[in-house]
């Protein structure tokens, strides 16, 4: 199975240094400078007509291709997915069946139930410990299995697996709940109040899904949680969660271990949501209409649009392939979220139009000095952020590889205003294409033009995987993370056990089957790793030669961040960026160099 799948792969690959199509066979040459400008005029008209704007396939995001270029685009990338995506499906599913084979020998072979509650839910790893070889080789983080009822597990999660629904609490904002001043004192060894007024309170906000109908026999909170840093440890912890379903009961640390793990995988529920629509909105749907605007305007040969053809192989499969089996009527969404897929997309596509789609908004380091978690004026700094402390060397080197690659074609800004086909794809990724908050024609200097197509290689070499393809295998295990809850919501504190309300085995083997298909084992990859991205041969092949130092500099880079991430260790004190865990999400040499799923 193993060889069939490297054999595979291998196969895909020299597809993929072939495929990068060239109309003319030239090199990469601004409009300005071409020999031929009116054949390339036609070429663009071609474009102009062949590719078009096609319904959104899932909710309303942005618009996917159609026209007769656009179809066979889609059609093209479609096939190549699929044979891939046949092959780790097929592999879950005989993995799926292995685990509930041994789940049945566990249960045989048990005679005594479980006492304490820590011994049920230690129960769980055995839907883990040796199984997924194959879908997740490299399995859970490092700490999971032995420090996941932790409150700096649960809390550092926010700064690491899932960083985009934390804000800072500015010391004037109205808080969305109180809590009694001896419960605050009690965690806190400080009030509320004064806690707020010092900077040191975050807030995770669910309380938008509290209008979505569930679907029968799932269960889900709408949570809104409190983290804070503490005022003398310096800590970043949880303070209390409020489910705003049922009973709408307040949680915190203070409650029964039951209760608060509870509460704690309620939350992590509303997360798991929130972080897969995310990813398909802010990564997918925004790179999407960004590159669609530019196969309309510029022609093959333009350099702009070979960096963009370079980080976009592929990515039209994708919402295919989500509107004929995650979304669709009966779906794995449908299964196995508390929502159902209609439900999801529309409150998805709210988010997209307000906030995931617009494209400036979503800048890496804009987005958490807007929410408060760097740079806040306002508050203690954050101890540790390893998302950023991850994410950002990643950014800043593809930052350095799109400077010089723009330097090289664009020795002055005066150039970027003489650029026909680079202004038309301004003008249209503003017009027809709709692309939310994008930077306003004309184009003036270079500097925006690099913050453009770094934030495009953001969204799909690093911020897609750090989400979604990377992250699941690892990091959203049971059963601490469950996608739905099975019974209703308890209507006071004091439950007995936290396993009804859980997904049984049929259902956890189902969730952690499909989160390990969104899982791309990325050493496989050969060649097709974050720091080949920009090595691919046949877009050097057409490109400058400062285009192909740099982009030999990137990889030199990526390789070392590689080799940072894996010598992550537990300190002294257990902990590893100031988490229970070891979070290896973002080592470059694990992630695909484009969105692969
Ligand atoms: C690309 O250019 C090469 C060399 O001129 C040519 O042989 C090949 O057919 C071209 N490929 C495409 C897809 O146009
Ligand atoms: C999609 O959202 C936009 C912006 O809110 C709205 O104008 C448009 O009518 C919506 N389209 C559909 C099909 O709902
Ligand atoms: C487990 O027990 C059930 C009945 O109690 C039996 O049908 C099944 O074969 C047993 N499985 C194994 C693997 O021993
Ligand atoms: C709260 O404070 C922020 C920054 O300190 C300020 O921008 C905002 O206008 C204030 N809001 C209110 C409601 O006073
Ligand atoms: C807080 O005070 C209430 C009564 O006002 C009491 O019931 C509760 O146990 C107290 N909690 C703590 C943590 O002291
Ligand atoms: C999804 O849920 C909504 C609201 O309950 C319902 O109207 C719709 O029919 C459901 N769709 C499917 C495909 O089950
Ligand atoms: C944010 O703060 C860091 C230091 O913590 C500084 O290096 C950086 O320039 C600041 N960024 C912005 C956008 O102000
Ligand atoms: C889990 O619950 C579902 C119903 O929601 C049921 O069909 C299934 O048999 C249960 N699995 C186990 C192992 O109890
Ligand atoms: C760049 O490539 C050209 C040939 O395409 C070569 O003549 C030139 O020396 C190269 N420049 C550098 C700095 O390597
Ligand atoms: C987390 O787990 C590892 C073992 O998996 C252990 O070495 C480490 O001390 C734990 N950290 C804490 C803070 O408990
Ligand atoms: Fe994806």
């Amino acid at each position: 199975m193993y060889l069939t799948t490297l054999l595979l792969l291998a196969n895909i690959y020299t597809t993929i240094s072939a495929q990068t199509s060239n109309d003319s066979s030239s090199s990469y040459v601004l409009p300005l400078y071409d020999p031929a400008p009116l054949d390339r005029r036609q070429r663009v008209a071609k474009n102009q007509q062949g590719y078009l704007y096609g319904e959104s396939l899932l909710g309303n995001l942005s618009f996917f291709p159609t026209g007769q270029l656009g179809d066979a685009l889609v059609a093209k990338e479609a096939s190549l997915w699929t044979s891939e995506a046949e092959l780790f499906e097929s592999i879950v599913h005989l993995e799926a069946q292995e685990v509930a084979t041994a789940l049945l020998k566990v249960s045989n072979a048990s005679t005594t139930p479980s006492t304490s509650s820590t011994q049920e839910l230690a129960s769980f790893f055995a839907l883990y410990r040796n199984q997924w070889q194959d879908s997740n080789p490299d399995g859970l983080d490092v700490g999971a299995y032995t420090n996941f009822t932790q409150d700096l597990y649960f809390s550092m999660e926010r700064l690491s697996v899932n960083p985009f629904s934390l804000s800072r609490i500015s010391p004037n904002q109205t808080l969305p709940f109180k809590l009694a001043n001896n419960v605050t004192m009690a965690i806190t060894g400080t009030t509320l109040s004064k806690l707020q007024l010092a900077g040191r309170m975050f807030v995770v906000d669910h309380s938008d899904f509290a209008d979505l109908p569930r679907q029968p026999g799932k269960y889900s909170a709408s949570s809104t949680a409190f983290f804070f840093i503490h005022p003398e440890s310096g800590d970043f912890l949880p303070l209390a969660i409020k489910t705003n379903e049922g009973a709408d009961l307040i949680y915190t640390p203070l409650d029964s271990a039951n209760d608060w793990f509870l509460a704690k995988t309620l939350f992590e529920s509303n997360e798991a949501v929130f972080v897969d629509m995310f990813h398909l909105s802010a990564t997918h749907a925004v790179a999407e209409i960004v590159h669609q605007a530019a196969l309309r305007t510029m022609a093959d040969q333009h350099p702009i649009r070979g960096l963009l053809d370079l980080i976009m192989y592929r990515a039209y499969a994708v919402r295919l392939a989500g509107s004929t089996s995650l979304f669709n009527a009966g779906g794995l969404v449908d299964q196995n979220f508390a929502f159902n897929a209609s439900t999801v997309l529309g409150w998805n596509s709210r988010l997209y139009q307000n906030v995931l789609g617009r494209f400036q908004t979503n800048y890496f380091e804009r987005w958490f000095t807007d929410h408060g978690l760097i740079n806040s004026s306002y508050g203690p700094a954050l101890t540790h952020f390893p998302f950023y402390e991850d994410v950002k060397p990643v950014v800043d080197s593809m930052r350095v590889f799109i400077e010089a690659f723009v330097r090289s074609y664009y020795p002055t800004d005066d150039l970027i205003s003489q650029d026909t086909e680079l202004q038309a794809w301004i003008v249209e990724a503003n017009g027809p294409a709709q692309v939310l908050d994008f930077p306003p024609a004309p184009l003036t200097s270079r500097t925006t033009l690099v913050d453009i197509l770094t934030h495009m290689t953001y969204l799909t070499g690093v911020l897609h995987h750090a989400l979604n393809s990377g992250a699941y295998a690892a990091s959203w295990h049971l059963p601490l993370h469950p996608i739905a809850h099975y019974q209703p919501l308890p209507t006071s504190k004091g439950v007995k056990s936290v396993l009804p309300f859980l997904p049984n085995a049929t259902h956890a083997i189902n969730q952690i089957a499909l989160l390990n298909s969104f899982n791309r084992p990325s050493y496989k990859y050969d060649g097709l790793n974050l720091p080949a991205l920009f090595s691919n041969p046949t877009f050097l092949a057409r490109a400058n030669n400062d285009t192909q130092a740099a982009a030999a500099r990137f990889q030199t880079s990526l390789t070392k961040l590689s080799a940072v991430n894996q010598a992550k260790s537990f300190d002294r004190d257990g902990l590893s960026q100031g988490m229970p865990f070891i979070w290896r999400t973002v080592d470059p040499m694990r992630l695909p160099s484009f969105l692969s799923m």
